[in-house]
Protein backbone atom coordinates (compact mmCIF):
# COMPACT_ATOMS: atom_id res chain seq x y z
CA UNK A 1 0.00 0.00 0.00
CA UNK A 2 0.84 3.46 -0.55
CA UNK A 3 2.76 5.34 2.00
CA UNK A 4 1.36 8.85 0.15
CA UNK A 5 -1.93 9.95 0.05
CA UNK A 6 -4.57 8.40 -1.50
CA UNK A 7 -6.61 10.55 -4.16
CA UNK A 8 -10.17 9.96 -5.58
CA UNK A 9 -10.61 11.73 -8.93
CA UNK A 10 -13.62 11.87 -10.85
CA UNK A 11 -16.38 13.54 -12.42
CA UNK A 12 -19.07 15.39 -10.20
CA UNK A 13 -21.51 13.15 -8.98
CA UNK A 14 -19.00 9.68 -9.09
CA UNK A 15 -19.29 9.72 -5.09
CA UNK A 16 -15.67 10.84 -4.23
CA UNK A 17 -16.53 12.64 -1.29
CA UNK A 18 -18.92 9.78 0.43
CA UNK A 19 -16.37 6.68 -0.89
CA UNK A 20 -12.89 8.76 0.95
CA UNK A 21 -14.57 9.22 3.82
CA UNK A 22 -15.33 5.45 3.92
CA UNK A 23 -12.28 4.40 2.54
CA UNK A 24 -11.05 6.67 5.20
CA UNK A 25 -12.10 4.64 8.40
CA UNK A 26 -11.42 1.52 6.77
CA UNK A 27 -7.91 2.32 6.54
CA UNK A 28 -7.73 4.42 10.09
CA UNK A 29 -6.51 7.14 8.17
CA UNK A 30 -7.53 11.11 8.35
CA UNK A 31 -10.28 11.93 5.22
CA UNK A 32 -9.91 15.33 3.50
CA UNK A 33 -12.47 17.08 1.44
CA UNK A 34 -10.48 19.71 -1.10
CA UNK A 35 -13.85 21.63 -2.20
CA UNK A 36 -14.35 21.75 2.04
CA UNK A 37 -10.53 23.30 2.18
CA UNK A 38 -11.07 25.60 -0.54
CA UNK A 39 -14.17 27.04 1.30
CA UNK A 40 -12.58 27.29 4.48
CA UNK A 41 -9.95 29.02 3.32
CA UNK A 42 -12.34 31.55 1.23
CA UNK A 43 -14.64 31.32 3.92
CA UNK A 44 -17.39 30.71 1.52
CA UNK A 45 -19.06 28.44 -0.33
CA UNK A 46 -17.07 26.94 -3.47
CA UNK A 47 -20.71 28.24 -5.52
CA UNK A 48 -19.73 31.64 -3.86
CA UNK A 49 -16.44 31.50 -5.53
CA UNK A 50 -17.94 30.62 -8.74
CA UNK A 51 -20.07 33.26 -8.87
CA UNK A 52 -18.01 36.37 -7.64
CA UNK A 53 -14.82 36.07 -8.84
CA UNK A 54 -15.09 32.95 -11.80
CA UNK A 55 -13.87 29.60 -12.41
CA UNK A 56 -9.99 30.99 -13.21
CA UNK A 57 -9.82 32.36 -9.60
CA UNK A 58 -11.18 28.80 -8.10
CA UNK A 59 -9.19 26.53 -10.01
CA UNK A 60 -5.76 28.70 -8.35
CA UNK A 61 -7.66 28.24 -5.20
CA UNK A 62 -7.81 24.45 -6.24
CA UNK A 63 -3.97 24.08 -6.84
CA UNK A 64 -3.08 26.40 -3.82
CA UNK A 65 -4.97 23.56 -1.92
CA UNK A 66 -3.73 20.35 -3.49
CA UNK A 67 -0.16 21.91 -2.93
CA UNK A 68 -0.90 22.22 0.39
CA UNK A 69 -1.93 18.38 1.08
CA UNK A 70 1.55 18.07 0.97
CA UNK A 71 2.61 18.29 4.51
CA UNK A 72 -0.26 16.29 5.74
CA UNK A 73 0.16 12.58 6.98
CA UNK A 74 -1.32 10.42 4.56
CA UNK A 75 -4.63 10.83 3.97
CA UNK A 76 -7.64 9.95 2.12
CA UNK A 77 -8.57 12.84 -0.15
CA UNK A 78 -11.69 13.49 -2.14
CA UNK A 79 -10.75 16.21 -5.47
CA UNK A 80 -13.23 18.21 -7.50
CA UNK A 81 -14.21 16.91 -10.45
CA UNK A 82 -12.01 19.75 -12.44
CA UNK A 83 -8.73 18.91 -10.26
CA UNK A 84 -7.63 17.25 -13.82
CA UNK A 85 -7.68 20.36 -15.81
CA UNK A 86 -4.43 21.56 -14.94
CA UNK A 87 -0.97 19.88 -16.34
CA UNK A 88 0.25 20.97 -12.69
CA UNK A 89 -2.33 19.44 -10.67
CA UNK A 90 -2.16 16.18 -12.69
CA UNK A 91 1.82 16.61 -11.74
CA UNK A 92 1.11 16.73 -8.47
CA UNK A 93 -1.44 14.01 -7.94
CA UNK A 94 1.23 11.62 -9.03
CA UNK A 95 3.83 12.78 -7.34
CA UNK A 96 2.05 12.94 -3.84
CA UNK A 97 0.35 9.77 -3.90
CA UNK A 98 -2.01 6.78 -5.22
CA UNK A 99 -4.95 7.80 -7.55
CA UNK A 100 -8.15 6.64 -7.96
CA UNK A 101 -10.64 7.34 -10.65
CA UNK A 102 -13.95 7.09 -9.99
CA UNK A 103 -16.17 6.12 -13.31
CA UNK A 104 -19.66 7.48 -13.73
CA UNK A 105 -21.75 7.98 -16.63
CA UNK A 106 -22.86 11.44 -17.17
CA UNK A 107 -27.24 10.34 -16.91
CA UNK A 108 -25.93 8.48 -13.26
CA UNK A 109 -23.94 11.55 -12.59
CA UNK A 110 -26.88 14.22 -12.93
CA UNK A 111 -29.41 11.71 -10.82
CA UNK A 112 -27.22 11.13 -8.24
CA UNK A 113 -26.75 15.22 -8.02
CA UNK A 114 -30.39 16.03 -8.66
CA UNK A 115 -29.46 19.35 -8.07
CA UNK A 116 -27.19 20.48 -10.34
CA UNK A 117 -27.41 24.59 -8.72
CA UNK A 118 -24.90 23.34 -6.50
CA UNK A 119 -22.67 22.51 -9.55
CA UNK A 120 -21.75 26.03 -11.22
CA UNK A 121 -20.38 24.45 -14.54
CA UNK A 122 -23.63 22.49 -14.67
CA UNK A 123 -26.17 24.58 -13.20
CA UNK A 124 -26.60 27.67 -15.75
CA UNK A 125 -25.47 25.18 -18.85
CA UNK A 126 -27.99 22.68 -19.91
CA UNK A 127 -28.17 19.58 -17.87
CA UNK A 128 -27.18 16.96 -19.57
CA UNK A 129 -25.78 17.95 -23.23
CA UNK A 130 -23.22 20.21 -20.87
CA UNK A 131 -22.55 16.83 -18.43
CA UNK A 132 -21.73 14.33 -21.42
CA UNK A 133 -19.41 17.19 -22.95
CA UNK A 134 -17.12 17.82 -20.16
CA UNK A 135 -17.22 14.18 -19.16
CA UNK A 136 -16.07 13.27 -23.14
CA UNK A 137 -13.82 16.12 -22.33
CA UNK A 138 -11.91 14.68 -19.49
CA UNK A 139 -12.08 11.09 -19.24
CA UNK A 140 -8.98 10.69 -20.76
CA UNK A 141 -7.27 13.00 -18.47
CA UNK A 142 -8.98 11.20 -15.57
CA UNK A 143 -7.43 7.99 -17.25
CA UNK A 144 -3.94 9.57 -17.30
CA UNK A 145 -3.52 10.15 -13.55
CA UNK A 146 -5.13 6.91 -12.66
CA UNK A 147 -3.69 4.07 -10.77
CA UNK A 148 -6.61 2.48 -10.10
CA UNK A 149 -9.82 2.92 -11.68
CA UNK A 150 -13.48 1.34 -10.40
CA UNK A 151 -16.60 1.47 -12.57
CA UNK A 152 -19.03 2.80 -9.84
CA UNK A 153 -22.54 2.66 -12.22
CA UNK A 154 -25.02 0.51 -10.11
CA UNK A 155 -22.16 0.01 -7.36
CA UNK A 156 -23.53 1.67 -3.40
CA UNK A 157 -20.94 3.97 -1.54
CA UNK A 158 -20.08 1.24 0.52
CA UNK A 159 -19.06 -1.68 -2.36
CA UNK A 160 -17.27 1.24 -3.78
CA UNK A 161 -14.98 1.58 -1.10
CA UNK A 162 -14.91 -1.88 -0.11
CA UNK A 163 -13.53 -2.43 -3.97
CA UNK A 164 -10.85 0.30 -3.48
CA UNK A 165 -9.59 -1.15 -0.26
CA UNK A 166 -9.27 -4.43 -1.26
CA UNK A 167 -7.43 -2.98 -5.02
CA UNK A 168 -4.98 -0.59 -2.63
CA UNK A 169 -4.06 -3.92 -0.39
CA UNK A 170 -3.47 -5.73 -3.55
CA UNK A 171 -0.74 -3.17 -4.64
C1 LIG B 1 -16.12 20.90 -10.31
C2 LIG B 1 -16.54 19.94 -9.42
C3 LIG B 1 -16.98 20.27 -8.05
C4 LIG B 1 -16.35 21.56 -7.58
C5 LIG B 1 -16.59 22.66 -8.55
C6 LIG B 1 -16.02 22.33 -9.95
C7 LIG B 1 -15.73 20.48 -11.69
O1 LIG B 1 -16.62 19.21 -7.15
O2 LIG B 1 -14.96 21.41 -7.37
O3 LIG B 1 -17.98 22.87 -8.65
O4 LIG B 1 -15.10 21.29 -12.40
O5 LIG B 1 -16.01 19.32 -12.06
P1 LIG B 1 -17.33 17.73 -7.15
O6 LIG B 1 -16.66 16.91 -8.22
O7 LIG B 1 -17.04 17.22 -5.78
O8 LIG B 1 -18.77 17.94 -7.42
Amino acid sequence: MSTGHIFLVGFMGAGKSTVAGLVAARLGRPYVDLDEVIAERAGRPVTAIFAEDGEETFRALESQALLGVEHLAPSVIACGGGIVIRPENRAALKRLGTVVYLEVTAGEALARIGDVGTRPLLAGAGGSLAATRLLSARESLYRSVADLTVDTVGLECQQVADTIVSLLGAM
